[in-house]
């Protein structure tokens, strides 16, 4: 007769019918650097990108338009003849346009598989570490409410594909002179294309992209166009964590760049 299944263990990972060790951990390498660099860049970008959306200033100059205030869809955005400028909402909205969509690349983020890993492990520390005890004493993960919402992720990259297709836009449009002239070539272009590249392989690189292109297949060579698109995403996906931090910052420089030019501290270096 087979013996009977142990009971499962509870309280976390010194409860009850977990091995006793003594040691909090038994890691000697410095498994806390990349929980600490989390930290200290996320929440420079939050204060960052806070004070930036809640400025309602400086994210324009020609042709550059700031990806935080893009697409500018209120009657108080400033007058742009670069980047989608719809007025959508009229002159009742006064606050900062940049804070009509930002839900919608910040949830984008904020329930991505991979910030969803960093931000647990940094901010939660739950656990901080492979093989490093969580000080937390239960475990749900994310099968309760609220952590079970983060399954919402999957509708985000919708707008999320749908905002990378506007700032490709903005990037093109950056091909202009500060007089609308085509065939312009700045600085502020390559940092514009940059960032939009980097953007891309973020959002193409989503798990939920990698989903969508290849997931519920029964048989693979009967799709070989979906199996194509599943193959490049897979390729994407492995370097998901890369695109997530260089993307993160090349917003932030894309933005301050932008609010340099538009405060008159530097000008654009043209290239061509
Ligand atoms: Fe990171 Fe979708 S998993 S953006």
């Amino acid at each position: 007769e087979p013996p009977a299944s142990p009971t499962p263990p509870r309280g976390g990972v010194n409860g009850p019918g977990r091995a006793p060790v003594g040691a909090r951990h038994l890691r000697t390498d410095r498994w806390w650097l990349a929980p600490t660099i989390t930290v200290v860049v996320l929440t420079a970008f939050v204060v960052y990108a806070t004070w930036r959306a809640f400025s309602n200033a400086h994210y324009y100059a020609a042709p550059y338009v700031s990806p935080f205030y893009s697409p500018c869809l209120a009657e108080n955005c400033a007058d742009m003849k670069a980047g989608p400028n719809w007025p959508l909402f009229g002159d009742w909205w006064t606050l900062s346009p940049a804070l009509i969509f930002l839900a919608l690349p910040l949830g984008f983020r904020l329930t991505c598989y991979y910030y969803r890993k960093a931000y647990y492990r940094a901010f939660w520390a739950s656990p901080p570490a492979c093989a490093v005890a969580e000080p937390h004493r239960a475990y749900t993960g994310e099968t309760r409410f609220p952590l079970v919402l983060q399954n919402i992720h999957r509708y985000f990259f919708y707008p999320a594909v749908v905002i990378a297709v506007i700032l490709t836009y903005d990037a093109v449009l950056g091909f202009r002179n500060a007089d609308y002239e085509w065939g312009h070539m700045g600085l502020g272009t390559v940092i514009m294309v940059a960032n939009i590249a980097l953007v891309w392989a973020y959002t193409l690189s989503c798990h939920s992209c990698r989903h969508i292109m290849g997931g519920r297949l029964k048989s693979f060579s009967r799709h070989p166009v979906r199996y194509r698109l599943w193959t490049w995403t897979s390729r994407l996906n492995g370097r998901h964590m890369e695109y997530a931090w260089a993307s993160l910052v090349s917003l932030a420089v894309a933005d301050f760049y932008v609010y340099l030019l538009a405060t008159g501290r530097i000008t654009d270096p043209v290239l061509f």
